[in-house]
């Protein structure tokens, strides 16, 4: 079965407390979202600014494929909103539980429904499509749900979505409520779950599994409170998992990680590191067992492989590495150390990690050159010019020469500061060769003074998803941050190398 996606990152998701998107952050976010193939894109409610309707007619105007839906409450203000901004599709709401009679609408039964249908039909008088949520449905007296179902299926409503509010619903009750929206309207039904309870996913799904044909989901799952069900989770689910159906959706999986990111980053909300399919973790692996098993059958501790999402896998040492993991590592850097080496080089990292240590990359390559005796690895970048302005009044500004694999390229840009201006000047650079950026940026002094010394500390990553981190300590802030940046490249690069050397093999 075909699984429509409706997707309210740009509404229910915009709704998370703190954020708040212009115009055109809207619309790039639409962009993507369309890019990544969902079938409906909520933009918007209407009524609520200036900014939000002038995002809505943006998103509008750019004629993409998915189709573009605003939100209205059951009033005739609200729908005119949506129609003055060139909406041809509404999803309009009213509550229908009785905590939300009571006290919020502070309406009887009756007057709700009578609202309910007047809404619809004001709608459709328009020719609009409509979908009609019950909001707080899982709350609802189930007769009553049934009923306003039932009568905005009457009064002409396009599509039935039933909103679990406040993530209130089990799957089981979820599928009940479902069926009993497809036996009373006959029409096509949504699930809008949130996830107070951490049920958001199990409960969209089970309500795909009763008859319903469409979820409402946003990107990282983000959205009002704990959020509504993610996409991301939704889609590889219904994709990857056992069902007595197979089940489709239009999602183009492999961009999943990008889109992610993007969201992640346009509106400032972190991506947990354990999230499914897009946490930072998600396909990482630490302990010894594991990273055996993943080296001779990735299928052993990776329910997908990770390139079905747009990621790679990556390993890491730690109190609980085994040696087959870490060789595994620094042969990704060309490092291959006999067995006595590697021994020492495992000791050396389980004794920091009982020391509650984190053993980034960085650390692993520095205990490793010192017991082989490496006098470090094969550099590919090399900076051959670099010079800085900045100053009171002026822009900072930054040109880089870089010597790549025997090629020179240089660039020149802006920034907030000499580091931001040095960073985005390299960024410009490796961009457009290797689509490489500086994911991760730390700065510390590790002494006093004004001559301290600093530390510099950065992650890269490719466009695969591969990531490489290093560490430059010095005097200067500048040129330490620059110092780091081209360490992280030549190890990106690096490892891409010897990646592609062993695929060609
Ligand atoms: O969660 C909810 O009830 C909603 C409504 C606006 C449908 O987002
Ligand atoms: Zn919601």
């Amino acid at each position: 079965m075909r699984v429509r996606i409706f997707d309210t990152t740009l509404r229910d998701g915009e709704q998370s407390p703190g954020v708040s998107l212009a115009p055109e952050q809207k619309l790039t976010i639409a962009k993507k979202l369309d890019e990544l193939g969902v079938d409906a894109i909520e933009a918007g409610f209407p009524l609520v600014s200036d900014g939000e309707r002038k995002a809505i007619k943006m998103i509008i105007s750019e004629n993409l494929s998915a189709e573009i839906c605003g939100l209205t409450r059951a009033n005739k203000k609200d729908i005119d909103a949506a129609i003055d901004v060139g909406l041809k599709y509404i999803h309009t709401f009213i509550a229908t539980s009785d905590i939300h009679l009571q006290y919020k609408l502070k309406l009887s039964r009756d007057e709700v429904l009578a609202k309910a249908i007047e809404a619809v039909e004001y709608g459709k008088s328009h020719g609009l499509q409509v979908e009609f949520s019950a909001e707080d449905a899982t709350r609802s007296d189930r007769e009553f749900l049934k009923k306003v179902f039932g009568e905005v299926a009457k009064a002409g409503a396009d599509r039935i979505d039933i909103p679990d509010t406040v993530g209130y619903s089990t799957p089981q009750y979820m599928a009940e409520i479902t069926k009993d929206a497809i036996e009373v309207t006959k029409l096509p039904v949504s699930v809008h779950c949130h996830n107070d309870f951490g049920l958001a996913v199990a409960n969209a799904i089970s309500g795909i599994q009763a008859g319903a044909q469409c979820a409402h989901v946003t990107i990282n799952g983000i959205g009002e409170r704990a959020g509504n069900a993610s996409l991301e989770e939704f889609v590889m689910s219904l994709q990857c998992l056992q069902f007595g159906e197979k089940y489709e959706t239009g999602i183009k999986t492999e961009l999943l990680y990008d889109t992610s990111r993007f969201v992640s980053k346009l509106i400032g909300m972190p991506v947990q590191p354990n999230k499914a399919i897009v946490g930072e973790n998600a396909f990482g692996h630490e302990s010894g067992i594991h990273t055996h098993g993943v080296l001779s059958n990735p299928l052993t501790y990776e329910p997908i492989s990770p390139e079905l999402v747009g990621r790679s896998r990556w390993l890491q040492v730690g109190k609980h590495a085994g040696i087959h993991g870490m060789n595994a590592m620094l042969g990704e850097y060309g490092l291959q150390p006999d067995k006595e080496q590697a021994n020492q080089i495992l000791d050396k990292v389980k004794n920091l990690g009982d020391q509650g240590k984190h053993v980034t990359e960085v650390e692993l390559l520095a205990i490793a050159s010192e017991v082989m005796k490496e006098r470090g690895l094969k550099r590919i970048v090399q900076l051959t010019g670099f010079s800085v302005s900045t100053g009171i009044g002026t822009m900072p500004y930054a040109f880089v020469k870089l010597n790549i694999d025997g090629k020179e390229f240089s660039a020149t840009d802006h920034g907030v500061g000499p580091v931001d201006a040095s960073l985005n000047a390299i960024q410009k650079i490796t961009g457009k060769i290797s689509e490489v950026r500086i994911k991760d940026y730390g700065l510390a002094s590790i002494s006093g003074g004004s001559n301290a010394l600093c530390e510099v500390t950065i992650k890269v990553e490719d466009a695969q998803g591969n990531n490489a981190s290093a560490k430059s300590v010095g005097e200067d802030i500048v040129t330490t941050s620059v110092q780091a940046v081209i360490e992280g490249l030549n190890r990106i690069m690096l490892k891409k190398l010897l990646k592609e050397k062993k695929v060609g093999n």
